[in-house]
């Protein structure tokens, strides 16, 4: 068993998307370690996505992540980060498989809806990020 990081993005909350996300994370077998709503200031964004600071879309990603509340959750599964990965599928809808959160509920590759961890030490990282020890269940 082990754990990744997820977000449900602002676009997914202004949709009204969140009990429907949560059930199929739910449905596919993962456990909700933690779980908060929140809003990211801009350094927070900054912070999460240094990794992709000098790409074209950093600012609009910045942008994106901060204008309104999210969804953060750690959640727990065998194998986790790779089937969370295959669940929520391709960071472009457009390449999206059927079925999959980001085919349902991304508009685009600029709002698409969830994060999911790429790595374990990433979903480590992610996870301290926006949880305290006492919040991790
Ligand atoms: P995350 O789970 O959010 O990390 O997505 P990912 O791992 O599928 O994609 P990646 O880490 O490469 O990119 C991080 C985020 O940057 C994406 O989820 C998008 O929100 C955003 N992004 C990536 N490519 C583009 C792009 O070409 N244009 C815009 N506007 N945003 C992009
Ligand atoms: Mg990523």
């Amino acid at each position: 068993t082990n754990r990744t990081f997820t977000m449900l993005k602002p676009d997914s909350v202004e949709k009204g998307h969140i009990g429907a996300i949560l059930q199929m994370i739910n449905k596919a077998g993962f456990r909700i370690v933690s779980i908060k709503m929140t809003q990211m200031t801009t350094a927070d964004a900054e912070a999460f996505y240094a990794v992709h600071k000098e790409r074209p879309f950093f600012g609009e990603l910045v942008e994106y992540m901060t204008r309104g509340p999210i969804v953060a959750a750690i959640l727990e599964k065998e194998n986790a980060v790779e089937d969370f990965r295959t669940l929520i599928g391709a960071t472009n809808p457009a390449d999206a498989a059927e079925g999959t959160i980001r085919k349902l509920y991304a508009a685009s590759i600029g709002e698409n809806a969830v994060h999911g961890s790429d790595s374990d030490e990433n979903a480590a990282i992610e996870g301290a990020f926006h949880f305290s020890g006492r919040e991790m269940f």
